[in-house]
């Protein structure tokens, strides 16, 4: 089985063939233009804007990857059709509904946020059932378990900004550059975690849900009160691991989930990853660990072709006439 994936939700165009052989899936072309500087100069993403580049880069990318012009040897075609930004997503669901029709291959949609679920499915080792996913990127904070394949249950979100927003806002407000998270934890490496005591917003709160805002207006007062930025950064850094990691670890209380999957970009985030797996060997809870490899942590479309692997040999398919991008798909 061989799968095209495409990715335009965002500011990455990406394109990628994973291919499954013996039972095991493998990366076979993975190939990326990333907007990050062009973004980088209005301090976040215009769609607008994105769309355009998009435009620009998808269509060199697949030249790049070099599939066949008749799409032989292609199986199918998975694109990304929401959540995102909607000009954005448009790009890559009608190259992914042109090249489907075209081909005469199924044309199968992915939820982005699935995708980035699916990014840890790709070692020797996979996750298994139930697995409880804490999903942390730029526009989202969930908790999610997932009992089956593509079986999704929503146990938490955040109410206000996602982690990923938080460390951007935060980036900006101390004068770093656009994506902020990379900068907050390379600034915070200069800096006491223990400075200032920032708030764990929502901790003591029974449910699952996140909150980031507060610990953004908390930020901003430190700032203006003159506190030194690399010790704002590994502060505020380590009260968002905290809070992640105490509402995860809440969730594999109440869930008791086989396996823990950590994923989108904030799962880069070097002391995330190592609290979260110290805490889980810890309390010795024999729950194994997922994360991403690190370059499949930020939006690709390897994801997005390991997922539709999984929804193409479920047949869920769509029609490639009809398909439209959702800004707003849920995964539940
Ligand atoms: N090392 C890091 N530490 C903290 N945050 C990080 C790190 N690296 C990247 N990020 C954050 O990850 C986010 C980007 O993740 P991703 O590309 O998955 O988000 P998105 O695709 O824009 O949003 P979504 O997936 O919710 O649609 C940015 O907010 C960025 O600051
Ligand atoms: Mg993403």
């Amino acid at each position: 089985m061989r799968i095209l994936g495409i990715e335009s939700s965002c500011d990455e165009t990406a394109l990628a063939v994973v291919t499954k052989r013996d039972g095991r899936l493998m990366v076979e072309q993975n190939v990326l233009a990333s907007q990050v500087a062009v973004h980088a100069r209005t301090g976040g993403v215009v769609p607008e804007v994105a769309a355009r580049e998009h435009i620009a880069h998808i269509f060199p990318l697949l030249e790049q990857i070099g599939v066949e012009r008749s799409g032989a040897g292609i199986d199918a075609v998975a694109v990304t059709c929401g959540p995102g930004l909607v000009p954005a997503l448009r790009v890559g669901v009608e190259l992914g509904k042109s090249l489907s029709w075209t081909w005469g291959k199924p044309l199968v949609p992915v939820n982005h946020l699935e995708g980035h679920i699916y990014s840890v499915w790709l070692a020797e080792k996979t996750p298994v059932f139930p697995a409880l996913c804490l999903l942390v990127s730029g526009g989202h904070t969930e908790l999610v378990l997932m009992r089956n394949h593509g079986v999704y249950e929503l146990l938490g979100m955040t109410r206000d900004d996602a982690a990923g927003e938080a460390f951007d806002k935060v980036a900006k407000l101390l004068g770093l550059p656009y994506p902020g998270g990379p900068e907050i934890a390379r600034l915070a490496l200069e800096g006491d975690p223990t400075a200032i005591h920032f708030p764990r917003p929502m901790m003591d709160s029974p449910n699952l849900d996140f909150s980031f805002s507060g610990l953004k207006t908390a930020v901003k007062v430190a700032w203006e009160g003159r506190a030194e930025r690399a010790e704002i950064a590994a502060s505020f850094q380590q009260a968002v691991v905290d809070t992640l990691v105490g509402k995860t670890l809440r969730a594999v209380g109440m869930t008791h989930p086989k396996c823990l999957i950590l994923t989108g970009g904030v799962s880069a985030n070097r002391l995330l990853r190592t609290t979260l797996e110290r805490a889980l060997q810890q309390a010795d809870m024999k729950i194994s660990f997922f994360a991403p490899e690190l370059s499949l942590t930020g939006d690709n479309a390897v994801m997005i072709a390991l997922a539709g692997a999984f929804r193409f040999e479920a047949g869920h398919m769509t029609d490639p006439l009809t398909l439209v991008a959702d800004a707003n798909l849920r995964l539940t």
